[in-house]
């Protein structure tokens, strides 16, 4: 009955508007998770533009960062059989999707656009099943980055930290006069995303791909994690009391206001910043997480397309896909949103000089082999291991008495559990 009268709307606009007697305007319903300030206006850049085109969108945005919650909700509409027209779905899980038989070819869209050119090969390989695409990628967004409130830096004498040696030095100082060190807020993927930086910080990047690419028990359960542990543990002693489920963009805020000194946070923080009017450089500093300069922690935000039957529908889906690869989006979006664009071949003159940063350092971490999918951000591993890892990362953070050599036992033991 709603394809029937949709069909018969349409065909009535179609009549009295159009020329042409195409079937053309559809809807799509779109499931995200980008409901803080700058993830929202990011969302409204791709709303609109299909709007543009005589679509509907149908938002399906799910609150919760990192996209748990959201993922738990889309799973339930999918085995009803009623998934959305398109998901933000990341990395590993995309296959796992298209294996179960939910996601349908985008071949004749990235066909005629010729995505293969468009799209470096590692990321366009995580969005094709069998060869062919099932999701289109929206973006890059840097993991280990630190965002820094200059003025509160200023007032202690102290500098921006390079290394996490410089960083727990700077975190003494900054402490002694009454700041909160470092902005966080508990939750196990936020927990999971200052582990990375310090992971990579400790690691190294082949010796981080070995333990959270291949898993490689040889590092994953070795003194080098041990290490990772003490570290992270020292990081964390530098977050105030109250952090307990406190949202990320809450945490940023803190640094915003000065509240707080510094966050270790993905580059969707900038798009706080940005809604908030604030310049990088002047207002904010956006560096390398310590001991992460010229390394490149990479997680691309993609959304996966499902199968559907109104062929109305379906053409507001290619056109869906179609526009996320187009520049006037990849700017728009990217320039609210804090990450960078997908497409390398774009003219980076109208982005700020935090994502101009992150494009050199994409490239050259690229090419150094200083690149490393995130895990936390379900780039490197499944949700299965991750999620494992999450456990054990979080535990450790609430831990009264955090054990590095036990937790480190603990990780092995996880991981090879879901493996
Ligand atoms: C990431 C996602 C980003 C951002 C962030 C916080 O996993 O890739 O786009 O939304 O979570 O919600």
């Amino acid at each position: 009955m709603k394809s029937f009268k949709r069909h018969l709307t349409a065909l009535a606009v179609s009549a009295a508007l159009m020329p042409t007697a195409a079937v053309q305007a559809g809807e799509v319903e779109v499931l995200h998770w980008w409901t803080a300030g700058g993830e929202a206006r990011a969302a409204a850049a791709l709303k609109k533009m299909m709007e543009e085109q005589g679509h509907t969108w149908k938002d399906f945005a799910v609150a919760g960062g990192g996209g748990e919650a959201a993922m738990t909700v889309l799973k339930t509409r999918a085995v009803s059989g009623n998934p959305p027209a398109a998901a933000q779905i990341k990395g590993l899980d995309i296959r796992e999707w298209a294996e179960l038989g939910f996601l349908t070819s985008l071949d004749s869209v990235a066909d005629a656009e010729n995505w293969d050119q468009l799209i470096p090969p590692m990321i366009s390989d995580v969005m094709k099943y069998e060869g062919e695409y099932v999701a289109v990628p929206v973006n890059v967004h840097r993991v280990n980055w630190l965002w820094v409130n200059p003025e509160v830096m200023k007032d202690v004498g102290v500098e921006v930290p390079t290394t996490l040696d410089e960083f727990f030095d700077v975190a003494d100082k900054l402490k002694a006069e009454g700041y909160i060190p470092l902005a966080h807020g508990g939750q196990p993927w936020q927990d999971a995303t200052v582990f990375d930086a310090v992971a990579l910080a400790e690691l190294g990047p082949d010796d981080y791909r070995k333990a959270f690419v291949d898993h490689d028990m040889d590092v994953i359960n070795s003194a080098k994690m041990e290490d990772v542990f003490a570290q992270f543990a020292k990081v964390m002693s530098y977050v105030d009391d109250d952090a307990a489920g406190r949202d990320w963009n809450t945490a940023t805020g803190m640094v915003i206001r000065g509240e707080a000194a510094m966050q270790i946070m993905g580059d969707w923080a900038k798009g706080e910043f940005t809604a908030a009017g604030l310049t990088p450089g002047e207002d904010y500093v956006c560096a390398p997480a310590p001991g992460t300069t010229g390394q490149f922690t990479f997680n691309v935000d993609s959304f996966a397309m499902f199968t559907l039957s109104e062929e109305e529908d379906i053409k507001a889906q290619k056109d869906l896909a179609r526009t996320i690869l187009e520049p006037e989006f990849q700017t728009l979006f990217n320039q609210n949103k804090g990450s960078i664009p997908v497409r390398t071949d774009m003219d980076m003159s109208d982005f700020d000089t935090c994502a101009q940063a992150s494009m050199n350092t994409f490239k050259s971490s690229a090419d150094d082999g200083g690149l490393v999918p995130s895990f936390s951000h379900g780039l490197a591993t499944t949700s299965y291991i991750q999620g494992q890892i999450f456990d054990v990362v979080t535990n450790f953070v609430n831990s009264n008495n955090p054990d590095p050599a036990k937790t480190t036992d603990q990780l092995a033991a996880a991981i090879q559990s879901a493996m």
